[in-house]
């Protein structure tokens, strides 16, 4: 039996990552673990729930010890903007704590550990059309810098302990039930809720400004398929490219506009955009594609349509 512990719960990605495995795995199966109190009941009431750091090391070893877990969901991070204002927190939360869960989960011999890295590994001099997987990794942010010691770490406990540690390189990830937290791409979900509310947006990055996007479902599908794929198939580990459409801010808006014609956005760049110009427009996912089946369900009209659907329910 599956005994799941999702670590970073109450993040955009984690909350609806822990709902998600609670319907295919059974609601007692699947343990959240944050930091902060959920946002909603729905997450603290549906299953087991515990507050706890992952910079503890005993206390996160116990409690992954006392569920009997197998497999590890780490979703908790630092993210590029909020890593910016404060580096060292960047370092110690995304470095310490992936390192705490690897070794907890080491030597309590777990079945598997999922860690998602992103396009945060990538620098300047990466190619930026159609970023290959295997590429130039030299990153210029803190959260950048611990990606790319993440996915190096992790391929690491599999090649030396045999510990079978997944990982994929999430785009900017845009979703209506949690709000993001501190990343550069949170343009995007800010510029929904702005529109549905009715209210004029001011864009932290250039009209210009492209990157790699994917909807929330498609998040989830691709994260809980690479913890499924079969091992045999898998030359990649801990960093698989994987994107659904690239967009510039001025598309976003424009696709926004054909539900809420009269919506109004001005651009005022700010330090986020150094960082967006340093990461790929897009994304080769073909190594994803082929080693273990990855293809997205959402372009940008599909995921605008469901947005602005399902944006006024939790506004
Ligand atoms: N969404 C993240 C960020 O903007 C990228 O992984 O920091």
């Amino acid at each position: 039996m599956k005994r799941i512990m999702v670590i970073g719960a109450v993040g955009q990605i984690g909350s609806e990552l822990t709902m998600e495995l609670r319907n295919i795995y059974g609601n007692d199966n699947v343990m959240a673990v944050g930091r902060k109190t959920p946002p909603s009941d729905e997450l603290k009431n549906s299953g087991p729930f515990a507050f706890s750091n992952i910079l503890n090391y005993e206390e996160m070893k116990k409690l992954i010890a006392d569920f009997g877990t197998d497999t590890i969901y780490l979703m908790a991070a630092i993210l590029s903007a909020t890593g910016e204002k404060n580096p060292m927190l960047a370092y110690r939360v995304n470095n310490d704590g992936l390192m705490n869960v690897l070794e907890a989960s080491r030597e309590l011999k777990l079945e598997k550990v999922l860690i998602p890295s992103s396009i945060a590994a990538f620098g300047p001099e990466t190619p930026r059309d159609n970023t290959p997987n295997d590429t130039i990794l030299k990153p210029k942010t803190m959260y950048g810098i611990s990606k790319v010691h993440g996915e190096l770490l992790c391929d690491y406990y599999f090649y030396k302990y045999g510990l079978d540690v997944r990982g994929l390189r999430y785009p900017g990830i845009i979703s209506y039930k949690t709000p993001p937290g501190g990343g550069t791409t949170d343009y995007t979900v800010e510029m929904y809720r702005a529109a549905v509310e009715g209210k004029p947006y001011t864009c932290f990055v250039k009209e210009s400004t492209v990157l790699p996007m994917m909807y929330m479902p498609d998040a989830l599908k691709s994260i809980i398929d690479l913890a499924n794929a079969d091992i045999k198939n898998l030359k990649h580990h801990s960093d698989f490219n994987v994107t659904a459409m690239s967009f510039s801010a001025g598309e976003l808006a424009d696709s926004i506009r054909k539900y809420i014609p009269g919506f109004k956005v001005t651009y005022e760049p700010d330090f986020r955009q150094k960082i967006a110009d340093s990461w790929p427009m897009s994304l080769d996912d073909t190594v994803a594609r082929e080693e273990w089946g990855w293809s997205p369900d959402y372009d940008l009209d599909m995921m605008t349509k469901d947005m602005i659907e399902n944006l006024p329910s939790v506004l």
